[in-house]
């Protein structure tokens, strides 16, 4: 793999880690950081030997948001011109199951990032928030978005509105979060959790990702057919024939990606 400045990588059987990695900074995400993310998750993603892929930061924080420090003084007309924040796209648009373990500071962009993964874990020190509006500007990497969606309204005009910081458990409650656990633990229950998925038949868990991200780009009826097609298209697989008849059998399933 690539060798990289601003992350770290490594590969846990099946499972592909990315660690973020500017502790000068507190992980703001400059363009090399987001160039380089977007690299090594694109790797991970064409790699079949790769069945989930967990992104971390440090335990102070996750992210502290995008590099006020880089952007302070840029104008309109570059930002537009090089769509600044696109490229983000790429890694939300990766098909492997996502992972975001979050410890301490997820704010701005990094909350974006924690939501652009499929899965968020938190340590019980993790501290969400999109504070922008206090910078002079508004979140950019999806917080007006993916955040209104997966926390609703009221509370997603709270955050962007106010700047106030959240802790995990509210997080949690919110909807943000699908499990808080202890700071020590984040890493292990992360990779565990990413093992675990890592053992289903990769092409099923992407279908299954994609089903549900349906949910968040059609209406009701859509969604519904397309979760139907995309069911009635598993049985196509080896993998489903392996899996019922493990189950009818009485033994565990072994899945070959096919
Ligand atoms: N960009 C650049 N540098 C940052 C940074 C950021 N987002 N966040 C922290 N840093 C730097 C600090 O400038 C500091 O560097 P120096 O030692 O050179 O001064 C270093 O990281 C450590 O930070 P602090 O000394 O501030 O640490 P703290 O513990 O006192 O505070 C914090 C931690 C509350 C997270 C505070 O650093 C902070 O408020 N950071 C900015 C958070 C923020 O506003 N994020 C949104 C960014 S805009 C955005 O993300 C837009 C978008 O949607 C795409």
């Amino acid at each position: 793999m690539t060798d990289f400045e601003t992350i770290l990588i490594e590969r846990r059987e099946r499972v592909g880690l990315i660690t973020l990695n500017r502790p000068e900074s507190l992980n703001a995400l400059n363009t090399t950081l987001m160039t380089e993310v977007v690299a090594a998750a694109g790797e991970f993603d064409a790699d079949p030997g790769i069945g989930a892929i967990v992104v971390t930061g440090s335990s102070r924080a996750f992210a502290a948001g995008a590099d006020i420090k880089e952007m302070a003084e840029a104008r309109y007309p570059e930002f537009y011109l090089a769509d600044w924040g696109a490229g983000w796209d790429r890694f939300a648009a990766v098909r492997t199951p996502t992972i975001a373990a979050v410890a301490g500071y997820a704010l701005g962009g990094g909350c974006e990032l924690a939501l652009m993964c499929d899965i968020v874990l938190a340590a019980d020190t993790a501290v969400f928030g999109q504070p922008e509006i206090k910078l002079g500007t508004i979140p950019g990497l999806g917080g007006s978005q993916r955040l209104t969606r997966a926390v609703g309204k009221a509370l997603a005009m709270d955050l962007v509105l106010t700047g106030r910081n959240m802790h995990a458990d509210e997080a949690l409650r919110a909807g943000l979060v699908a499990r808080v656990v202890a700071a020590d633990a984040l890493l292990d229950e992360a990779l565990r959790t990413a093992t675990t998925i890592a053992s289903m038949s990769l092409p099923i868990a992407m279908l299954a990702k994609e089903a549900v991200n349906a949910a968040f780009e059609t209406e009701l009826t859509a969604g519904l057919r397309f979760e139907r097609r995309v069911f009635h298209s598993t049985f196509a697989t080896r993998d489903q024939k392996e899996g019922m008849r493990a189950f009818i059998e009485k033994r565990a399933a072994t899945f070959t990606n096919d």
